[in-house]
Formats: structure tokens, C-alpha cells, sequence
């Protein structure tokens, strides 16, 4: 079994969201001690924006290219492609995705590759797989105490979707701009939600 983890954070190790992320693999490795994990480390801004002939592309009936951002790309998908479960380690920044993680999904999202258009609208070709989201934000987004708009949730769940992947599990620790007690509390209240899930989890 393959764990591929994409983690977002430009915080790296020391961030919230692959803290939390690193508690999900835990679990997961508990389950699957033989599995392997990929990491792919994007939060530094390793992987760049999309070129002209990968655009092109997007929208044409061949590749323009198969250098640049389509070697990028392919590399990115096969990785994808091979891993048996994902782990996305992401912060939330204004009210979404950070621009690294949708470089990578502007990566992986691709034309003839991961999803074919039909009339009746995109098809994914990617086998479904769970997919775990590990979200940290410094606000609430979600419950009764929430104050901000959550555009991160919905789009994630759309945008891999369209490739195939259907299979997502939230897990989140929010408020963490509120100081320790309330970082603290929110990483309880999640470790409890993990708890509970994984209790009953089955590859
Ligand atoms: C550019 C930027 C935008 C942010 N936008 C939001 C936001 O819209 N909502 C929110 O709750 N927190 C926002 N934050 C705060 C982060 O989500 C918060 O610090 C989070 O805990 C960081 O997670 P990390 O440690 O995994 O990087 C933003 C932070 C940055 C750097």
C-alpha cells in the first residue's frame, strides 16, 4: 500500500496541518504497518505555475508539449496514480486553498490524462481512493462559532471530483490565531473525531 501526502503549509514540518496530517498517517500506518509513505512537498513553492504549451493543451486536442510543465505534470500524476491513499496537508488561505496546493492540482487535473470532457460535462479516469484533508486555519470556518466564509471545503471536494475522487474525509484544527488554550482545544476535539473514525477504518 501507498500513502501519498501533499503538504501545503510554506511552514513545513513545523506547521499545523502537517501535524495533523502526520496524526492521519499515523493511524494509517497502524492499520497498514507494511504501507509506504511518498511525500510531496509543495508548500515551498517547488512546483511552479503551469507554462503557455500546458495551457494550450488544456483546451486543445493534442499536447503541445511534453516538456516544462506536461514533464511536471506527468510526474505529479503518476505519483498520484500509484498511491493507494492521499493525505492533503493544507492551511487554509483566504478562504481556500493556498496558491501551492493549486499548483499542484493544476498539475494533476489534465486534460486526456485524469479527466475526459463528454457532453454530459467532465468524466474522471482516475481510480476512486480516500483521500484525507488536513486543515489548519486561524479562524473558524465551520459550527456554531464559525465567522468566515469556507470556500476550501466545497472546492476540494468539486475540483477532485472531476478526476475521480470522490472518497474525501475532512479532518481540521481551527482557530488556531486564538492563542494556545484554543489551539489546544481544537487539537483534542479533533484527536477525538480521529479516534472515532479510525476506530472503525478499513483499507
Ligand atoms: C496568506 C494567508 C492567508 C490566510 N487566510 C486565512 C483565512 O482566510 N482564514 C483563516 O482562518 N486563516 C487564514 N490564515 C491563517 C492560517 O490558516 C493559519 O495560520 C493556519 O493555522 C496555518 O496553518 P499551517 O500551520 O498548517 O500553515 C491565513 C494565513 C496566511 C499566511
Amino acid at each position: 500500500m501507498k500513502i501519498l501526502r501533499v503538504s501545503c503549509s510554506p511552514r513545513g514540518q513545523a506547521s499545523e496541518s502537517y501535524r495533523l496530517s502526520q496524526r492521519i498517517v499515523g493511524f494509517l500506518l497502524k492499520s497498514e504497518p507494511t504501507a509506504t509513505l511518498i511525500d510531496r512537498v509543495v508548500g515551498d513553492g517547488a512546483i511552479a505555475h503551469i507554462d503557455a504549451p500546458y495551457a494550450v493543451s488544456q483546451h486543445s486536442s493534442v499536447d503541445m508539449s511534453q516538456e516544462g510543465s506536461a514533464s511536471c505534470s506527468n510526474e505529479l500524476i503518476r505519483e498520484l496514480e500509484s498511491s493507494d491513499v492521499v493525505v492533503i496537508a493544507t492551511p487554509m488561505h483566504n478562504f481556500t486553498v493556498p496558491s501551492t496546493l493549486k499548483a499542484w492540482i493544476d498539475h494533476v487535473v489534465r486534460v486526456r490524462r485524469t479527466f475526459n470532457v463528454s457532453p454530459e460535462g467532465k468524466i474522471g479516469m482516475l481510480r476512486d481512493r480516500p483521500v484525507f484533508v488536513a486543515v489548519s486555519s486561524g479562524g473558524r470556518y465551520s459550527g456554531e462559532r464559525a465567522r468566515q466564509p469556507d470556500f476550501l471545503t466545497p472546492y476540494l471536494k468539486a475540483v477532485l471530483g472531476i478526476i475521480g475522487l470522490h472518497d474525501l474525509t475532512f479532518f481540521s484544527v481551527q482557530g488556531a490565531a486564538f492563542g494556545p488554550d484554543a489551539v489546544a482545544e481544537a487539537r483534542t476535539r479533533t484527536d477525538q473525531a480521529l479516534q472515532n473514525y479510525f476506530s472503525s477504518f478499513r483499507l
